[in-house]
């Protein structure tokens, strides 16, 4: 089953069950939510409904969401993490509660999708908050042959996004050893002193990856080896590009340009390690244009996403001035200069630095860091 299809039926299934299916909200947040710097659950567009405002869409609604989850940047290119996905989810607002919510899972994952449930999760309890009794009952009603694994705070229970907010237990249902869909119950509010109070209306709030639920569909190891990324792999053979890229042209098409600052850095660095992997791999700069060609014409986006019609000027004029920037600080380092410089004069991060000079002193370097944090910080 390709992903178009997945998605489809994902919002099929919840439409036919009473849920208005609302499109995916741009990955830049409202300017209201200072909470987060991008989209990054499905939740995020909705999060009014849970608390005071009324839905405009009625009390229940289902959407795939353009998510971008930066902060394990570091860790793209083990084949798991991508720092951008898109998260289906049903949701909520003083509607429906966990039976609907649990059972609705169950069904689409069994029996729409066909795929057998490893075990689900649910959460343990502790001094604060009661175990999800209820929900292990549930589950049992349903399937009374299923694995049950209880967790703590850690693992099931979710929110808030902020300090203070709507947070609860989740229940986790695990594919082929990965966790495959987060049920949120919100079914308490955490105040600004961090005291549980039980929320009016409770909420149901939940998220699965396309990219995971597709490889399990297609029954591929990666998620890199999925329709999803077949073509853009195809062109560029190398997953960190393949993400790098296909983030960076969803950022622009909200809006984010290159910059020194919050959303633009991150699209910086994005773009940045993307170059950086490219001329390690001898991959030509043309080639980084042909993935965001293959991103744009992606059968699985047409006539849903709308992206920037120059998108790839963006691109290649920031590959560019990088260029430029990394062959004059390289050739200093060359000239017997200390890599350092690389970050003094040239604003580039150890990571990149690594993939540049590889014999780079490691230890030397965050020493130097250390102390010239300790500089800027004393002088200010
Ligand atoms: N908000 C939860 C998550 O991000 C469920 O959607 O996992």
């Amino acid at each position: 089953m390709k992903s178009e299809e997945i998605r489809s039926k994902f919002l099929e299934f919840f439409q036919k069950r009473g849920h208005v299916i609302v499109p995916s909200s741009s990955v830049v947040p409202d300017k209201n939510d200072l909470s987060v710097l991008f989209t990054t659950a499905g939740m995020q567009q909705f999060k009014p409904f849970y608390l005071r405002e009324k839905s405009p869409y009625g009390s229940n609604v289902a959407s795939s969401q353009k998510c971008v989850r930066t902060s394990d940047i570091e860790e793209v290119g083990d084949e798991r993490h991508l720092t951008f996905f898109e998260m289906l989810g049903n949701f909520s607002f003083g509607g429906y509660w966990k039976k609907e919510a649990i059972s609705y899972a169950h069904e689409f994952i069994t029996k729409e999708m066909g795929l057998s449930i490893d075990y689900v999760t649910i959460f343990e309890g502790d001094s604060e908050v009661f175990e999800d009794k209820e929900s292990v009952n549930i589950w049992k009603a349903i399937d009374p042959n299923l694995t049950i694994k209880k967790f703590g705070r850690e693992d099931n229970f979710w929110g808030p996004t902020g300090e203070s907010g709507p947070c609860g237990p989740t229940t986790e249902i695990y594919v082929n050893g990965i966790e495959i869909w987060n049920i949120v119950f919100n079914e308490y509010f955490k105040n600004v002193e961090g005291k549980f109070e039980k929320l009016k209306q409770t909420g149901i709030d939940t998220g699965m990856g396309l990219e995971r639920l597709t490889m399990a569909l297609q029954k591929k190891e990666t998620v890199f080896e999925t329709d999803l990324f077949k073509s853009t792999m195809q062109v560029a053979n190398s997953s960190i590009i393949a993400d790098h890229i296909r983030t960076s042209v969803f950022m622009i098409a909200d809006g984010v340009l290159p910059s020194n600052t919050d959303r633009g850095y991150v699209l910086r660095r994005l773009l940045r390690r993307a170059y950086i992997h490219a001329r390690k791999l001898k991959i030509e700069t043309e080639t980084l244009n042909a993935v965001i060609g293959k991103v744009v014409e992606h059968p699985s986006y047409k006539g849903l996403y709308a992206f920037a019609e120059n998108t790839k000027e963006i691109v290649m004029n920031e590959i560019e001035k990088f260029k430029k920037t990394l062959e004059t600080g390289l050739k200093q380092v060359k000239a017997d200069r200390d890599p350092f410089t690389l970050f003094t004069s040239f604003g580039l991060p150890l990571e990149i630095i690594k993939e540049v000079v590889p014999n780079v002193d490691e230890d030397k370097f965050k020493k130097q860091m250390e102390e010239h944090r300790k500089l800027s910080s004393s002088s200010l």
